[in-house]
């Protein structure tokens, strides 16, 4: 057994929920590593759907742990009213862990990223309005208030008074919004404290402990590569490192601890919010993978921008986080349509660029070279065996294995658990 860290490798929405999931059953310890609750992660099982936006995938297991990572950026508000929904299906919750040390989204990070949007106009992000990007900001300016802090109450109403002098000067003079009390503020949080304290944990050394133990630990990504702030198409991005690289600082383990790598990607491309996506499709065919594919963000509901699976960036995603394999979610939404297209190369400028880097600047020329493959009609949605599916389906994931120059270890063929094919024969072995 060994300890797997999964990544979207595209931008987001990939299916991680999903993955998570299946290999949740096979793991001890399943922990999330960045981001908040812009993350909105699909799990499907007997009929009942789990929409996860803090909590990690693997809660659906009662004996695996679930950790909330030092580098997750919690909104208590979403992290409670997410406990009581899981409580009410039935999901016992008693095995969740904090890090003491995430950083509190807060109310005035939200409006800080609604006022900043808004002013930017159509030059927006196209974030969640979650309060991300101001939560992250405030940590490496270090002004921000971790959990903690929140459990001090005087350090907290302390740190709390100092920097809501500063935002509200912001909001209200900048952006001409209404400031925050914080009276109400500290009584909001404070009671939320009251909940989440129990759950609360010093996370590096209980993920650490783990390893020295040989327990088989789960990393499940947020986001996807091509949103890393540091890696992604900046400034389109989200503020976290959401590449591999991103475990070792969200959760305090040496890189030495990781064995494999997943990269989860969709058989096409989609992306929500603003900014470049080479192989978009705006027309008949995005509008149909969109229907077909029930495209439309966890989170936000917003509808997501659609098109053609893109090789450039998987290398680019292989490359940034030393991908060991791809696990491709929903193939079943690509049967039916006559003629695939694969995007091999960009073109900028007259030249051909097989891999480049994804700033916006150069992407933004580029114009994505495309092979076209064959189709195929059949229903693929309970097929378990690669064996078994279409001839022109197992062709696909072989282009795409050859165009990427990485194997396809799973391919996803619904969204239910069990609508999975395990294609690699060791996984298959040693997990299935
Ligand atoms: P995540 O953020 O990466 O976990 O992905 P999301 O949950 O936001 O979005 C993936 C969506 O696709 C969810 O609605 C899943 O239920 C759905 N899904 C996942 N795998 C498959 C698949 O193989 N086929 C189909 N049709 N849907 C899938
Ligand atoms: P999961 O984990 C897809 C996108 C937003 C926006 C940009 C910045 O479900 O894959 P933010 O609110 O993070 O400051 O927004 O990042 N974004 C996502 N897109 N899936 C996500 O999460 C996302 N989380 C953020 O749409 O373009
Ligand atoms: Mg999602």
């Amino acid at each position: 057994m060994s300890n797997i860290v999964l990544i979207g490798a595209q931008w987001g929405d990939e299916g991680k929920g999903r993955i998570t999931d299946l290999l949740s059953s096979k793991v001890d310890m399943v922990v999330r590593f960045q981001g908040g609750d812009n993350a909105g992660h699909t799990v499907i099982f007997e009929g009942q759907e789990f929409k996860l936006h803090l909590i990690p995938s693997g809660i659906l297991y009662p004996d695996v742990i679930c950790v909330i990572g030092n580098g997750v950026v919690i909104n208590p508000a979403t992290l409670i009213s997410e406990l009581k929904n899981l409580e009410e299906k039935g999901i016992n919750t008693q095995n969740l862990r904090i890090s003491s040390n995430c950083h509190l989204i807060m109310p005035y990070h939200i409006a800080l990223d609604s006022a900043s949007e808004n002013k930017l106009g159509l030059s927006r992000i196209g974030t969640t309005k979650k309060g991300i990007g101001p939560a992250y900001a405030d940590k490496a300016s270090r002004v921000g208030i971790r959990i903690c802090d929140l459990l001090d109450s005087s350090l907290f109403l302390k740190k709390l008074k100092d920097v809501l002098e500063i935002k509200n000067a912001i909001l209200s003079k900048i952006y001409g919004y209404e400031t925050f009390s914080t009276e109400k503020i500290f009584e909001e949080y404070i009671n939320y404290a009251k909940i989440i304290k129990k759950y609360v944990v010093e996370s590096t050394f209980l993920i650490n402990k783990a390893l020295d133990e040989n327990k088989n630990i789960l990393f499940e990504g947020a986001q996807g590569t091509l949103l890393d702030i540091d890696h992604g198409t900046y400034p389109f991005v989200t503020s976290s490192s959401t590449i591999a690289g991103g475990v070792f600082t969200g959760t305090g383990i040496g890189p030495r601890r990781i064995n494999e790598v997943i990269g989860i990607t969709k058989s096409y491309c989609t992306r929500v919010g603003e900014g470049v996506f080479p192989t978009e499709e705006t027309g008949e065919i995005g509008k149909y993978i969109r229907e077909k594919g029930n495209e439309y963000g966890t989170t936000t509901g917003r509808a997501r921008r659609c098109g053609w699976f893109d090789c450039v960036i998987i290398r680019y995603a292989g490359m940034v986080n030393n991908l060991s394999s791809l696990a491709l979610t929903k193939l079943d939404v690509l049967s039916g349509i006559q003629k695939i297209k694969i995007c091999t190369s960009y073109k900028i400028n007259d030249n051909i660029y097989e891999n480049i880097m994804p700033n916006c600047i150069a992407l933004e020329k580029s114009k994505p070279n495309y092979i076209e493959v064959d189709g195929w009609e059949e229903d693929i949605r309970n097929i378990t065996e690669f064996e078994e599916l279409p001839y022109n389906a197992k062709k696909y994931i072989n282009a795409i294995e050859e165009l990427t120059k990485i194997p396809v270890s799973m391919v996803s063929v619904g969204p239910d658990r069990n609508q999975i094919i395990i294609k690699d024969k060791n996984l298959k072995k040693n997990y299935f």
